[in-house]
This record gives structure tokens, C-alpha cells and sequence, in this order.
């Protein structure tokens, strides 16, 4: 068995599911975090971060909508892929986008196959509870690894009035069946968004495979973010859990203005930068 920390271990193979789960084990914490292009993917991949998510965030982040709901398999499939060449140790998780799983489990099939073959995604992700169950079930049976994603499913934005904390009071109690059940069914890790981070804890204690949180507290076994939030190249208001650990919109800013004047002024290109 490997016993390499996830984070920070030397090895440099490709991160696998059992790596995660074995990571559960030993108490380990870790990150996870979004990337949608070959750069940022080369960036975190040389920081050590294991799990590379194609968000299907990319909707906002990249695309410019206002939810994740538009986005669509050929939209994410070139990003995967993307992701994919610019990472080498990373395991690198597409994220099924609105429409393209709920109809069926075959449905969910044919949509997996899709970006593992088409974008070399090593495992994907989807939203939803015990309904999911036999699509995860189908989906694991058939070889694809599967992280499920509970509590705050932005893809169910309408249903849920809006983004809000989810799993207060009796709700908890639906969530961590939900947990029970897709775990029964062969998820090997589940994202756990928005929800009060005592019932994460106890979540988190419960089942066992890894627990990925995103507003949800201290106290899962990993956590995930869009990076565009944690480097602050993201403007606006932002949600409770996020914090900055760069201000990359300033720097971008600052440095897109000194170049756009140098070059009113004449000043750039000036002959250091020229051919002879
Ligand atoms: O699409 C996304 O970025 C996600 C989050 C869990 C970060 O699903």
C-alpha cells in the first residue's frame, strides 16, 4: 500500500482513487481545486494539490453565465482534456454538467464515457442524493470512478430558491442518508457544499470514504475551491467561506494598465525589446 502523503509526498504517478481513500485513513487532510485550462493545471499540479475538478463552474468562470445550469458536455470535454495534458501527477475529475446525467443511468454512462475517452478525465463527479443511486451504481459497475456532490447541487438553483445553507435542522437528517446511500453504491469520495459544519464533522465520522468540503467547516477530510475565488481574480461580493490567499485581480490590473499606457505613450516597444 502506498503510504506517501497525498499532499506533499514525493511520488509523482498519477494520483488514484485509492490514494484518496487510503489518505482517509492515516487522517490525513488535503485540497482539491478547480482548473479549465493547461497553465493553471501545470500550476497546481507542481504545488502537489492531488484532485484537478473541471468544475462545471467553468459555466461562470469561464463561459461568463450567472449559473452552472448552461454549460454543456462539448463545452467542458476540450477544458478536461486541456486540464489532462497539463497535469502529470494530478487525479484529474470532470464534472457531469446540467442535462447531461439525470435522465438515466445509461444516460450518465454514455455522458462518462464521453469525457473519459474524449478528455482523459480519470474520474467524475455529480450532483444529487439517493435518486442518483443506480446511476452511480451503473457507472462504478462499468469502471468509472464517482464523486458525489450533496448539499448545497448548484445545478438544482431553481429548485432550492437559491444558493443556500442546506441541511439545517431535520434536513441534516436527509443528507447524511443521502450520504449513506451513495457510498452504498460506490462513490469514492462525496463533495459536501454549504451546510453547517457540525453536521459535516458528523458526516464526515460516519462514512468511509474521503469527505471533500466547500462551506462546510473545519471539519472534513479535504476541501475544495474555484481558484479564480481563492487567488482574488474573481470581482464582486463573495460567498462566507471564501478566502483570498492572492489579490490576483489587482495584479492583473495594475500590470494590464502600465502596459496599455507604456504603449499610448511610445514607451513600449523601446529597442531592448526589438529585432536588429
Ligand atoms: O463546479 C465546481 O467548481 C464545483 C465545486 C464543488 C467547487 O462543483
Amino acid at each position: 500500500m502506498n503510504t506517501e502523503p497525498l499532499y506533499g509526498g514525493k511520488q509523482s504517478r498519477r494520483i488514484t482513487t485509492s490514494d484518496l481513500v487510503a489518505a482517509k485513513s492515516r487522517g490525513e487532510k488535503w485540497p482539491m481545486i478547480t482548473s479549465y485550462d493547461a497553465l493553471s493545471a501545470s500550476v497546481f499540479d507542481e504545488a502537489g494539490i492531488p484532485v484537478l475538478l473541471v468544475g462545471d463552474s467553468a459555466a461562470m468562470v469561464v463561459y461568463g453565465y450567472d449559473s452552472t445550469i448552461p454549460v454543456t458536455v462539448d463545452d467542458l470535454i476540450p477544458l478536461v482534456a486541456a486540464v489532462e495534458r497539463g497535469s502529470s501527477r494530478a487525479m484529474v475529475l470532470a464534472d457531469l454538467p446540467f442535462g447531461s446525467y439525470q435522465s438515466s443511468p445509461a444516460q450518465a454512462l454514455e455522458t462518462s464515457v464521453r469525457f473519459m475517452q474524449e478528455g482523459k478525465a480519470h474520474a467524475v463527479k455529480i450532483e444529487g442524493g439517493r435518486h442518483m443511486v443506480e446511476h452511480v451504481s451503473l457507472l462504478t459497475q462499468s469502471g468509472v470512478p464517482v464523486m458525489g456532490h450533496i448539499g448545497l447541487t448548484p445545478q438544482s438553483v431553481h429548485q432550492m430558491g437559491g444558493y443556500k445553507v442546506q441541511g439545517r435542522g431535520e434536513a441534516g437528517d436527509q443528507l447524511i442518508a443521502d450520504a449513506h446511500a451513495l457510498v452504498d453504491a460506490g462513490v469514492f469520495a462525496l463533495v459536501l457544499e454549504v451546510v453547517p459544519h457540525e453536521l459535516a464533522t458528523r458526516l464526515t465520522n460516519e462514512i468511509p470514504v474521503p469527505v471533500i468540503g466547500i462551506g462546510a467547516g473545519p471539519g472534513t477530510d479535504a476541501q475544495v475551491i474555484v481558484w479564480q475565488d481563492l487567488l482574488g481574480l474573481t470581482g464582486g461580493k463573495q460567498a462566507k467561506f471564501v478566502k483570498h490567499y492572492a489579490s490576483l485581480r489587482e495584479i492583473m490590473l495594475d500590470g494590464s494598465k502600465a502596459w496599455a499606457n507604456d504603449v499610448a505613450s511610445g514607451s513600449y516597444p523601446d529597442l531592448d525589446h526589438s529585432y536588429e
